[in-house]
Protein backbone atom coordinates (compact mmCIF):
# COMPACT_ATOMS: atom_id res chain seq x y z
CA UNK A 1 0.00 0.00 0.00
CA UNK A 2 1.39 3.71 -0.73
CA UNK A 3 2.44 5.18 1.63
CA UNK A 4 4.05 9.23 2.23
CA UNK A 5 5.09 11.38 -0.29
CA UNK A 6 8.67 11.16 0.47
CA UNK A 7 9.83 13.48 -2.69
CA UNK A 8 8.19 15.21 -5.64
CA UNK A 9 10.97 15.55 -8.52
CA UNK A 10 10.28 17.10 -11.73
CA UNK A 11 8.63 14.71 -14.02
CA UNK A 12 8.13 12.11 -10.92
CA UNK A 13 6.76 11.86 -7.06
CA UNK A 14 8.36 9.08 -4.61
CA UNK A 15 6.24 7.27 -2.42
CA UNK A 16 7.16 4.85 1.13
CA UNK A 17 5.80 1.76 -0.22
CA UNK A 18 3.29 0.51 3.62
CA UNK A 19 5.41 -2.55 5.18
CA UNK A 20 8.35 -2.92 2.97
CA UNK A 21 10.94 -0.86 4.24
CA UNK A 22 13.47 -0.93 1.18
CA UNK A 23 10.96 -0.74 -1.65
CA UNK A 24 9.14 2.74 -2.87
CA UNK A 25 6.57 3.52 -5.09
CA UNK A 26 7.08 6.20 -8.43
CA UNK A 27 4.55 7.79 -10.16
CA UNK A 28 5.24 9.44 -13.07
CA UNK A 29 3.72 13.37 -13.65
CA UNK A 30 2.39 14.67 -16.95
CA UNK A 31 4.79 17.76 -16.69
CA UNK A 32 7.51 18.32 -19.17
CA UNK A 33 10.36 20.52 -18.07
CA UNK A 34 13.39 21.91 -20.51
CA UNK A 35 16.00 24.13 -19.66
CA UNK A 36 16.07 23.33 -15.87
CA UNK A 37 12.40 23.84 -15.06
CA UNK A 38 12.77 27.02 -17.23
CA UNK A 39 9.99 25.54 -19.60
CA UNK A 40 7.36 23.88 -18.09
CA UNK A 41 3.94 22.65 -19.39
CA UNK A 42 1.07 20.12 -18.31
CA UNK A 43 0.48 17.21 -21.16
CA UNK A 44 -2.15 15.08 -19.80
CA UNK A 45 -1.54 11.55 -19.93
CA UNK A 46 1.95 11.59 -20.48
CA UNK A 47 2.78 9.98 -16.83
CA UNK A 48 1.02 7.10 -18.30
CA UNK A 49 3.35 6.62 -21.48
CA UNK A 50 6.59 7.27 -19.72
CA UNK A 51 5.21 4.88 -16.78
CA UNK A 52 4.47 2.26 -19.64
CA UNK A 53 7.37 2.70 -21.68
CA UNK A 54 9.93 2.66 -18.91
CA UNK A 55 8.59 -0.43 -17.20
CA UNK A 56 9.02 -2.12 -20.79
CA UNK A 57 12.37 -1.04 -21.13
CA UNK A 58 13.29 -2.14 -17.53
CA UNK A 59 11.97 -5.20 -18.36
CA UNK A 60 13.60 -5.56 -21.56
CA UNK A 61 16.82 -5.19 -20.05
CA UNK A 62 16.18 -7.29 -16.67
CA UNK A 63 15.73 -10.14 -19.65
CA UNK A 64 19.22 -9.31 -21.25
CA UNK A 65 20.95 -9.52 -17.70
CA UNK A 66 20.63 -5.98 -16.56
CA UNK A 67 19.77 -5.19 -13.36
CA UNK A 68 17.70 -2.34 -12.21
CA UNK A 69 15.75 -0.76 -9.13
CA UNK A 70 12.99 -1.86 -11.43
CA UNK A 71 10.23 -4.21 -9.41
CA UNK A 72 6.86 -4.15 -11.48
CA UNK A 73 4.27 -1.90 -12.81
CA UNK A 74 1.57 -1.07 -10.60
CA UNK A 75 -0.97 1.28 -11.98
CA UNK A 76 -1.28 3.51 -14.84
CA UNK A 77 0.86 6.21 -13.71
CA UNK A 78 2.97 4.06 -10.97
CA UNK A 79 6.05 1.28 -10.51
CA UNK A 80 6.95 -0.26 -7.84
CA UNK A 81 11.08 -0.16 -6.95
CA UNK A 82 13.57 -1.29 -5.14
CA UNK A 83 14.68 2.18 -2.94
CA UNK A 84 18.05 3.21 -4.00
CA UNK A 85 20.54 6.26 -2.96
CA UNK A 86 20.98 8.26 -6.22
CA UNK A 87 24.28 8.75 -7.02
CA UNK A 88 24.44 12.01 -8.40
CA UNK A 89 26.08 11.37 -11.60
CA UNK A 90 24.20 11.59 -14.83
CA UNK A 91 25.93 8.95 -17.48
CA UNK A 92 25.33 9.87 -20.92
CA UNK A 93 25.58 7.96 -23.50
CA UNK A 94 25.99 9.21 -27.60
CA UNK A 95 26.12 7.25 -30.82
CA UNK A 96 25.30 10.10 -32.39
CA UNK A 97 26.13 13.94 -32.14
CA UNK A 98 23.60 16.12 -31.42
CA UNK A 99 22.46 18.36 -28.37
CA UNK A 100 25.21 20.25 -25.84
CA UNK A 101 27.83 18.33 -27.89
CA UNK A 102 27.59 19.76 -30.80
CA UNK A 103 27.26 23.24 -28.83
CA UNK A 104 30.29 22.68 -26.56
CA UNK A 105 32.52 20.90 -29.30
CA UNK A 106 31.56 22.26 -32.31
CA UNK A 107 31.14 18.41 -33.94
CA UNK A 108 28.90 18.56 -36.49
CA UNK A 109 25.11 17.96 -35.83
CA UNK A 110 24.26 13.92 -37.09
CA UNK A 111 27.42 12.87 -37.04
CA UNK A 112 27.40 9.23 -36.17
CA UNK A 113 30.16 8.06 -33.72
CA UNK A 114 31.75 4.34 -34.52
CA UNK A 115 32.57 3.74 -30.67
CA UNK A 116 30.27 5.55 -28.37
CA UNK A 117 31.01 8.29 -26.39
CA UNK A 118 30.38 8.13 -22.48
CA UNK A 119 29.88 11.01 -20.38
CA UNK A 120 29.77 12.52 -16.89
CA UNK A 121 27.58 15.38 -15.60
CA UNK A 122 27.07 16.26 -11.87
CA UNK A 123 23.67 16.25 -11.13
CA UNK A 124 22.67 20.10 -9.42
CA UNK A 125 20.54 22.02 -10.74
CA UNK A 126 22.02 24.86 -8.89
CA UNK A 127 25.06 24.57 -11.29
CA UNK A 128 23.34 23.65 -14.11
CA UNK A 129 24.27 19.67 -14.29
CA UNK A 130 27.75 20.77 -15.23
CA UNK A 131 30.32 18.09 -17.63
CA UNK A 132 32.64 16.29 -15.27
CA UNK A 133 35.53 14.06 -15.19
CA UNK A 134 36.67 10.75 -13.00
CA UNK A 135 38.52 12.98 -11.07
CA UNK A 136 35.57 15.47 -10.16
CA UNK A 137 32.91 12.52 -9.86
CA UNK A 138 34.86 10.58 -7.51
CA UNK A 139 35.35 14.53 -5.50
CA UNK A 140 32.35 15.29 -5.64
CA UNK A 141 30.52 12.37 -4.78
CA UNK A 142 32.45 9.60 -2.62
CA UNK A 143 32.24 7.04 -5.69
CA UNK A 144 35.57 4.72 -6.10
CA UNK A 145 37.67 4.16 -9.51
CA UNK A 146 35.99 0.70 -9.80
CA UNK A 147 32.64 1.86 -9.36
CA UNK A 148 32.93 4.39 -11.89
CA UNK A 149 34.30 2.03 -13.93
CA UNK A 150 31.03 -0.17 -13.07
CA UNK A 151 29.18 2.63 -14.18
CA UNK A 152 30.50 3.12 -17.40
CA UNK A 153 30.11 -0.33 -18.36
CA UNK A 154 26.37 -0.77 -17.92
CA UNK A 155 25.96 2.23 -19.70
CA UNK A 156 27.59 0.75 -22.82
CA UNK A 157 26.00 -2.50 -22.44
CA UNK A 158 22.90 -0.49 -21.88
CA UNK A 159 23.29 1.24 -25.11
CA UNK A 160 24.14 -2.17 -26.96
CA UNK A 161 21.07 -3.78 -25.82
CA UNK A 162 18.74 -0.40 -26.57
CA UNK A 163 20.34 0.27 -29.41
CA UNK A 164 19.54 -3.05 -31.06
CA UNK A 165 16.34 -2.52 -29.51
CA UNK A 166 15.28 0.42 -30.95
CA UNK A 167 16.74 -0.48 -34.29
CA UNK A 168 13.76 -3.36 -34.79
CA UNK A 169 11.27 0.02 -34.43
CA UNK A 170 13.24 1.61 -37.23
CA UNK A 171 14.52 4.23 -34.59
CA UNK A 172 18.29 5.44 -34.35
CA UNK A 173 19.12 5.68 -30.48
CA UNK A 174 21.36 9.06 -31.08
CA UNK A 175 22.02 9.73 -26.95
CA UNK A 176 20.54 9.18 -23.25
CA UNK A 177 21.06 9.68 -19.94
CA UNK A 178 20.78 6.82 -17.30
CA UNK A 179 21.63 7.68 -13.41
CA UNK A 180 22.78 4.66 -10.89
CA UNK A 181 21.55 4.51 -7.26
CA UNK A 182 22.60 2.47 -4.51
CA UNK A 183 20.89 -0.73 -2.92
CA UNK A 184 20.78 -0.49 0.91
CA UNK A 185 23.47 -2.92 1.25
CA UNK A 186 25.74 -0.65 -1.08
CA UNK A 187 25.23 -2.52 -4.19
CA UNK A 188 24.60 -0.21 -7.63
CA UNK A 189 21.55 -0.46 -9.74
CA UNK A 190 20.37 1.39 -12.98
CA UNK A 191 17.80 3.69 -11.32
CA UNK A 192 15.53 6.85 -12.51
CA UNK A 193 13.84 6.45 -15.50
CA UNK A 194 14.43 4.99 -19.49
CA UNK A 195 11.75 7.11 -21.63
CA UNK A 196 11.80 9.16 -24.30
CA UNK A 197 12.05 12.20 -21.82
CA UNK A 198 15.81 10.59 -21.48
CA UNK A 199 16.74 9.06 -24.50
CA UNK A 200 16.84 10.97 -28.21
CA UNK A 201 15.43 8.78 -30.64
CA UNK A 202 15.20 9.70 -34.44
CA UNK A 203 13.07 7.62 -36.67
CA UNK A 204 14.81 5.96 -39.34
CA UNK A 205 15.12 7.34 -43.23
CA UNK A 206 13.02 11.02 -41.71
CA UNK A 207 15.14 11.98 -38.79
CA UNK A 208 11.71 12.82 -37.16
CA UNK A 209 12.29 13.58 -33.68
CA UNK A 210 10.60 11.24 -31.26
CA UNK A 211 11.62 12.36 -27.84
CA UNK A 212 11.71 15.65 -25.68
CA UNK A 213 13.17 18.01 -27.98
CA UNK A 214 9.69 18.41 -29.97
CA UNK A 215 8.83 19.87 -26.63
CA UNK A 216 12.36 21.93 -26.06
CA UNK A 217 12.30 22.87 -29.49
CA UNK A 218 8.56 23.28 -30.52
CA UNK A 219 8.73 20.89 -33.22
CA UNK A 220 5.77 18.77 -32.82
CA UNK A 221 3.02 16.81 -30.46
CA UNK A 222 5.14 15.44 -27.80
CA UNK A 223 1.88 13.21 -27.07
CA UNK A 224 1.83 12.02 -30.64
CA UNK A 225 5.46 10.84 -30.58
CA UNK A 226 5.61 9.53 -26.92
CA UNK A 227 2.66 7.06 -28.26
CA UNK A 228 3.78 6.19 -30.94
CA UNK A 229 7.02 5.30 -29.19
CA UNK A 230 4.65 3.05 -27.15
CA UNK A 231 2.99 1.60 -30.14
CA UNK A 232 6.13 0.46 -31.54
CA UNK A 233 7.96 -0.56 -28.20
CA UNK A 234 4.84 -3.07 -27.31
CA UNK A 235 5.16 -5.16 -30.56
CA UNK A 236 8.44 -5.77 -29.58
CA UNK A 237 7.99 -9.77 -28.79
CA UNK A 238 10.33 -10.17 -25.63
CA UNK A 239 7.13 -9.70 -22.89
O1 LIG B 1 21.45 17.97 -23.54
P1 LIG B 1 22.37 16.86 -23.91
O2 LIG B 1 22.70 16.80 -25.36
O3 LIG B 1 23.62 16.83 -23.03
O4 LIG B 1 21.54 15.52 -23.56
C1 LIG B 1 22.07 14.23 -23.82
C2 LIG B 1 20.98 13.19 -23.53
O5 LIG B 1 20.74 13.11 -22.12
C3 LIG B 1 19.62 13.49 -24.16
O6 LIG B 1 19.03 12.26 -24.54
C4 LIG B 1 18.83 14.14 -23.04
O7 LIG B 1 17.46 13.90 -23.18
C5 LIG B 1 19.38 13.41 -21.82
N1 LIG B 1 19.37 14.25 -20.62
C6 LIG B 1 18.45 13.99 -19.61
N2 LIG B 1 18.47 14.75 -18.47
C7 LIG B 1 19.35 15.74 -18.30
C8 LIG B 1 20.29 16.03 -19.32
C9 LIG B 1 20.26 15.26 -20.48
O8 LIG B 1 17.65 13.07 -19.72
N3 LIG B 1 19.35 16.44 -17.18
Amino acid sequence: MKGALLYEGKAKKVYSMLGEEYQLILEYKDDATAFNGKKHRIFPGKGQLNNKISAHIFEYLHDQGIPSHFIQQLSATEQLVHQTHIIPIEVVVRNVATGSLTKRLGITDGRSFENPLVELYYKKDELNDPLINDDHAKLLTGIQEKELSFLKEQALLVNEQLHALFKKMDITLVDFKLEFGRLHDRTIVLSDEISPDTCRLWEKGTNRKMDKDVFRQDTGDLLEVYEAIWQRLKEDIHV
